[in-house]
């Protein structure tokens, strides 16, 4: 899992946008919604995007699928689109809010064209679906 910019400040950001739940509730989503499905899940955070796609880059051979809310950087940023272009991974892009219903410059998202799958709109439960769908997405392509 990959949380991009000021996602760190989740809880109190915005609350009317993006709820209340903090980004480590989210990762606790993430691990118990694992557990039942299987899978081991690593979060990651960062405000910068070189780190970001330093950790895509390390994601090839390691992980399976790579669930990004690239946050502010899904409308502006042609190196995380790169870094997930050039590496061989399931990824489902994740949004709290539905950035089609919000302001103009959100509609654009640079990560959706290298995305299998987006789930946006749902609130912090979108992580957990993201995760049941990549899990449904990778088991179906392994024939399991
Ligand atoms: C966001 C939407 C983005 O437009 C915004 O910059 C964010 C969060 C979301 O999860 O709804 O930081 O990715």
């Amino acid at each position: 899992m990959v949380h991009g910019p000021n996602l760190n400040m989740l809880g109190t950001r915005e609350p009317e946008i993006y709820g209340d739940t903090t980004l480590a509730d989210i990762d606790i989503l993430l691990k118990v919604t694992g557990d039942e499905l299987g899978v081991d899940v690593e979060s990651f955070q960062s405000n910068h995007e070189g780190d970001i796609v330093e950790k895509i880059q390390e994601a090839k051979d390691k992980y399976d699928a790579i669930l990004i809310n690239a946050a502010a950087y899904t409308h502006t940023s042609v190196a995380i689109h790169d870094a997930i272009a050039a590496v061989d991974v399931t990824v489902i892009e994740v949004h709290i809010s539905n950035i089609h219903a919000r302001e103009p410059f959100r509609h654009k998202s640079l990560i959706s064209p290298v995305a299998k799958g987006i789930i946006m709109g749902f609130g912090a439960e979108g992580y957990a679906l993201a995760l049941r769908g990549a899990v449904t997405m990778i088991n179906a392509e392994k024939n399991v």
